[in-house]
């Protein structure tokens, strides 16, 4: 099987991070709305470190975590003020209780659903907090991942991935009532915008590791995943061929109990 480190090494991530940037500062801004400094974060699936900026910013100490080594060695360049760790967020190594709060940008949202909660919960203290985003099933990228998911594997299941369920209120409820109180999902958009139909090919064969490495494996389906992105990326294009889209996803707050 692969391991996260294998998916987030197949290509450049800078292009994903630079569209990203928005919802890392945001995350930061949410937590310094609801835990005062100096305190301790643990940012989980740091990538290139804009997150992790974003905290130390704010004024907190911050322990980055991320288990991919090519995109760990840029966050560390990026965010040298703060400790980075090789590690899954299921696994983090760090104390019991011993930290003031979780976040995450992306990130979490691909650590195993019972694994990872019950680790975020294990090393937050009594009162910490849990910031997160994740997909939802709305917009851009949600039909994108259907339409090539169906492209690879045509008339395969529809089952959500376990990523993707996050955007399910029921399901991240769930997966964090055991643990965590106060739980609130709110679901907001990103502007998804492209110059061109190349433009965005070029995002998602050269910038985004994910797509990358799908492709890589499709075997001989790969032409008709790029085909499927292609007509994706064709039927949001205006008359001008720009396309104006936007993307949602899943703001989750929640305090350990
Ligand atoms: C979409 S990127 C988000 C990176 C960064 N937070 C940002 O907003 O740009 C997902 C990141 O999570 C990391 N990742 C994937 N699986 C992980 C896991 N199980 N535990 C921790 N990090 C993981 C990847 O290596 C990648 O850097």
């Amino acid at each position: 099987m692969s391991s996260p480190s294998d998916v987030w090494s197949a290509s450049d991530y800078a292009p994903t991070a630079a569209r990203l940037r928005p919802i890392s500062e945001l995350v930061a801004a949410e937590l310094a709305r609801r835990l005062p400094t100096p305190a301790t974060v643990v940012d989980i699936g740091s990538g290139h470190g804009d997150g992790v900026t974003a905290l130390v910013t704010e004024g907190y100490t911050v322990t980055a975590i991320e288990p991919t080594a090519r995109i760990r060695a840029i966050g560390q360049c990026n965010a040298p003020n703060a400790t980075w760790i090789d590690a899954l967020g299921e696994a983090t190594g760090l104390e019991d209780s011993s930290v003031d709060a979780v976040t995450s940008t992306f990130g979490s949202m691909f650590c195993n659903p019972t694994t990872g909660p019950a680790e975020w919960a294990r090393i937050l203290r009594p009162g910490g907090e849990l910031v997160m985003t994740a997909w939802n099933q709305e917009g851009f990228l949600a039909t994108m991942t259907d339409a090539m998911m169906e492209s690879v594997n045509p008339g395969g299941s529809k089952q959500t991935p376990p990523h993707m369920a996050w955007g399910i209120t029921e399901v991240a409820h769930e997966r964090l009532s055991q643990w965590f109180e106060s739980i609130h999902i709110e679901n907001r958009e990103l502007e998804w915008t492209f110059d061109s139909v190349e433009d965005g090919m070029q995002l998602y064969r050269e910038g985004s590791p994910t797509h990358v490495w799908m492709a890589d494996h499709a075997g001989s389906r790969r032409e008709a995943l790029w085909a499927a992105l292609r007509d994706h990326l064709k039927a949001h294009a205006d008359t001008s061929g720009r396309i104006e889209s936007t993307t949602g996803y899943v703001l989750i707050t929640a305090r350990r109990r």
